[in-house]
């Protein structure tokens, strides 16, 4: 399953963040800003517990966040995401995945992994611009699973259907949250119209 945020500002900040002349800097705080408006959606579900605060004036009933919240980043361009994120949940913990796509192949190839021990009612959250073919996304839910996580949403800023689908066969109980599900992938597996190498957008290294 997936949820599609078309919210005005997500979709005015997708215009400029798509656009070929936008540089490293502004593609960086764009993708910070974007990540917010998806991971506000993507959280709408966690537990909730409920707890008394003293205000100035009276007890009130309030509640706070209960699920131990995971979030993990792709590395490299999931990395762009984090800020993000943690503008939203600054206590959550943070699990690196180390995942690159091969140039030939086109499938993932993991290189690191460094995650929290496994609590109760953890939620984790994975992060990643781009779901393009979804090896690199289906891998890591592998490994989280593989660890025990019963709990996993995914954030990326654009996808496709074939990803999408891809995703949706191999882990059926994970929701991808996204702000746009673009058109298809090219021969090399580009999502289309996409923001090109998400990677190299947001590090300055092409
Ligand atoms: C990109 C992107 C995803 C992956 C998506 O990473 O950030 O991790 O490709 O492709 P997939 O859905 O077909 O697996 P890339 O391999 O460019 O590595 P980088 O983050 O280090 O730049
Ligand atoms: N990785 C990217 O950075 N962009 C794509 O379109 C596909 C994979």
């Amino acid at each position: 399953m997936h949820v599609e945020i078309k919210h005005p500002c997500v979709l005015h900040k997708l215009a400029l963040i798509r656009d070929k002349n936008t540089g490293h800097k502004l593609f960086r705080e764009l993708a910070t800003e974007i990540t917010m408006f998806i991971s506000y959606e993507a959280l709408k579900n966690v537990e909730l517990q409920n707890v008394q605060v003293e205000t100035p004036v009276a007890m009130a009933n309030c509640k706070t966040i209960a699920s131990n919240l995971v979030v993990v980043p792709i590395l490299r361009a999931g990395v762009g995401m984090l800020e993000g994120i943690l503008g939203l949940v600054p206590t959550a913990r943070v699990a690196f995945v180390g995942m690159y796509r091969d140039e030939k192949t086109k499938l993932p190839v993991a290189y690191y992994k460094k995650l929290p021990e496994s609590r109760d009612n953890s939620v984790y959250i994975i992060i990643d611009p781009m779901l393009a073919t979804g090896g690199s996304t289906v891998a890591t839910i592998d490994l989280l699973k593989e660890q025990g996580a019963q709990s996993i949403v995914v954030v990326c800023i654009v996808t496709c259907p074939e990803g999408l689908e891809a995703v949706e066969k191999a882990h059926p109980d994970v929701t991808v949250y996204t702000a746009s599900v673009d058109d298809h992938l090219n021969d090399h597996k580009y999502i289309v119209p996409g923001l090109g190498d998400a990677g190299d957008r947001l590090f300055g290294t092409k």
